[in-house]
C-alpha cells in the first residue's frame, strides 16, 4: 500500500517536472494552407542537420552563454579573461578579429550530410551573442565585416554559401535566428550593465529604445528572408523575448522573465510569408500562432505527441564545437531517430563546425555509418506516419502512405546477429500479407501464435544482417 502511494507521488512529481519545462498549451493549427502543406512536407523529411557556428567556436566554449551574467552551470567563464565580466565580454567580442575559417567548404558538408540521409538544414545565422554569420546591413558585428579576417574570402557570406550548397543537394533550408541580441545596444543598453539574459531596461519605460530593437530585429529577419534564396523554416530561439501575456505561469523558467518583450511576431510572420510563401515559423516555446512546430530539446518525449514536433539534439555533448568532444555512437543516433519517428517527430541533429570551418572527423564517420543504415532502411523512415502501438519493447512502428507497416527492431548493444524469431503483438497482418526484412531479397515465413506475429528468420540471414543497429520488417498488409 505504502509503496503504491509512493509510486503515485513519484508519478505526480514526474508529471509536474515535465509540465514545469514545457507548456501544455494546445497547438494552434495555422490557417494558411500553404503553411500547413509545408509542415506536412517537412514532416516527411524526418532528419535534419543543425549547425551552431560562430566566433565562440575558436575558444571551444559554449555558444554565446559565457557572456550572459547569470550564474548557471553553462554560463561559466573560464580562462585568462574570466577575472572580471567586462574584460571577458570584450575579449569574447574581439574573437571577431581572429575568425578566419579558411577550410570552410559547404559543398563538402552538404555532400556528407546528403550521404548521411539528412534532408533539411538549419544554420545559426545569428545566435544570442549577436554575431551575424551572414552579411547583415544593420551591424558590423558580422562575418563579412572588415573587422573579421574572413571578410576577404570569396565565401565570406557563410549563411548564403551554406544555404546555397545545401539547397543544391535538395535540402529544405532553415535559418536559426536569436530574438535576443546581446551585442545590440537597444537590447543590452550600455547605460546599464547587463543583468541577465533579458533586455536590461524596462521597454515600457523606454519605449523608443525598444522600438529601435523591434525595428532592428524585423530588418535583420527581413534581409535573411529576402536576400538568401528559398527559406522554408524560420527557427527563432530565445523564448524569453515574448509578450508578457504569453508567459505560462506553469512553466518554471518563464516566471523569471521580468518585462514584456514583444517584438510583434504577427508583423514578422506576415512579412516572412510575403517573401517566403508557406514559411514555417518556429517561435520556440511561445506556444501560439507562431510556433508551427514544437521543439523538445535534448530529449525524446515518452509518448507520441499529437502535433508537429522536432527533437533537437547534439551529436556530441555541446552545440558548439569543442575539441575532443565525445560523439554519440552511430547506433545510439539511429535508435533515437527510430524512436522519434515512431512517435511522429523529426530529429534535428547538431554538428558544430570547427574554428577553421570543418566538421570533426568523428562527425564525418558517424554520418557515413548513419548513411549506410539509411540506404537500407530509409523507406521505413522517410514519409512515414506514426501508428499504434508505436513501440513495443525494443520494436518501433512506422506506417507508409500505402498503409504497409514497418516494425523496426532495435538491436541491443552486443547484438550483431538477428534472432531466430521476432514476435510482435500490437499489429495484425491480413492473411495475404508478406513480411520482408529491408535489405534482404526474399520474404520471410511468418505465422500467428497466441495472437502474436511470429517472424521466422533463416539461419543464413541471422548471421548476415543487411545492416547494423536496427532491422526493419515491412509488413505489407495490416488489418
Ligand atoms: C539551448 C542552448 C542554446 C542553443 C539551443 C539549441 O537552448 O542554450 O544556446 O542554441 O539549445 O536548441
Amino acid at each position: 500500500m505504502k509503496s503504491k502511494f509512493f509510486s503515485f507521488i513519484f508519478l505526480l512529481i514526474s508529471i509536474q517536472t515535465i509540465r514545469a519545462q514545457e507548456s501544455e498549451a494546445p497547438y494552434i493549427v495555422p490557417n494558411d494552407p500553404e503553411v500547413v502543406k509545408n509542415i506536412q512536407d517537412w514532416q516527411d523529411l524526418k532528419f535534419g542537420i543543425f549547425m551552431h557556428w560562430g566566433t565562440y567556436s575558436q575558444w571551444g566554449v559554449v555558444e554565446s552563454w559565457s557572456i550572459c551574467p547569470e550564474d548557471e552551470g553553462w554560463t561559466q567563464r573560464k580562462g585568462q579573461y574570466s577575472t572580471d565580466y567586462f574584460t571577458y565580454k570584450k575579449a569574447y567580442e574581439d574573437l571577431q578579429k581572429k575568425f578566419n575559417p579558411v577550410n570552410f567548404n559547404p559543398d563538402k558538408w552538404a555532400a556528407a550530410a546528403k550521404e548521411a540521409g539528412f534532408k533539411y538544414m538549419i544554420l545559426t545565422f545569428k545566435h544570442h551573442d549577436g554575431f551575424c554569420m551572414y552579411n547583415s546591413k544593420y551591424t558590423d558585428y558580422k562575418i563579412t565585416s572588415p573587422n573579421t579576417p574572413f571578410h576577404t574570402n570569396p565565401k565570406a557570406d557563410v549563411g548564403k554559401e551554406t544555404a546555397e550548397a545545401f539547397r543544391k543537394q535538395g535540402f529544405k533550408i532553415g535559418t536559426y535566428f536569436s530574438k535576443p541580441d546581446w551585442h545590440c545596444d537597444s537590447y543590452w543598453w550600455p547605460y546599464f550593465p547587463p543583468k541577465d539574459r533579458n533586455v536590461n531596461y524596462d521597454p515600457k519605460r523606454y519605449p523608443e529604445r525598444w522600438q529601435q530593437y523591434k525595428d532592428f530585429t524585423f530588418n535583420q529577419i527581413e534581409e535573411i528572408l529576402s536576400d538568401y534564396g528559398k527559406v522554408d523554416i524560420l527557427w527563432l530561439d530565445g523564448g524569453w523575448v515574448r509578450p508578457q501575456k504569453t508567459i505560462d505561469p506553469a512553466v518554471e523558467w518563464q516566471k523569471t522573465i521580468p518585462y514584456d518583450q514583444d517584438v510583434d511576431m504577427a508583423k514578422i510572420a506576415a512579412m516572412g510569408r510575403r517573401h517566403q510563401p508557406g514559411l514555417i515559423v518556429v517561435d520556440r516555446s511561445v506556444t501560439g500562432e507562431f510556433e508551427n512546430y514544437r521543439t523538445p530539446e535534448q530529449q525524446i518525449p515518452e509518448v507520441p505527441l499529437a502535433y508537429p514536433w522536432e527533437t533537437c539534439m547534439t551529436m556530441a555533448t555541446s552545440w558548439s564545437y569543442v575539441p575532443g568532444d565525445i560523439y554519440k555512437p552511430a547506433g545510439t543516433i539511429i535508435h533515437y531517430l527510430v524512436d522519434i519517428v515512431a512517435k511522429g517527430g523529426n530529429y534535428l541533429l547538431n554538428v558544430g563546425p570547427s574554428p577553421l570551418g570543418d566538421y570533426d572527423t568523428v562527425a564525418y564517420s558517424r554520418m557515413k555509418e548513419i548513411g549506410a543504415w539509411m540506404k537500407v532502411n530509409g523507406e521505413a523512415i522517410y514519409g512515414t506516419r506514426p501508428v499504434s502501438p508505436y513501440k513495443e519493447k525494443n520494436i518501433c512502428f512506422t506506417q507508409n502512405k500505402d498503409q504497409s507497416v514497418n516494425a523496426i527492431y532495435l538491436a541491443g548493444i552486443e547484438e550483431s546477429t538477428l534472432p531466430p524469431v521476432v514476435r510482435i503483438k500490437g499489429i495484425k497482418p491480413t492473411k495475404k500479407a508478406t513480411i520482408q526484412l529491408l535489405g534482404a531479397k526474399n520474404s520471410l515465413k511468418w505465422k500467428i501464435e497466441n495472437g502474436e506475429i511470429v517472424i521466422i528468420i533463416p539461419t543464413s540471414l541471422q548471421k548476415a544482417p543487411p545492416c547494423n543497429y536496427a532491422w526493419s520488417f515491412k509488413i505489407s498488409l495490416v488489418e
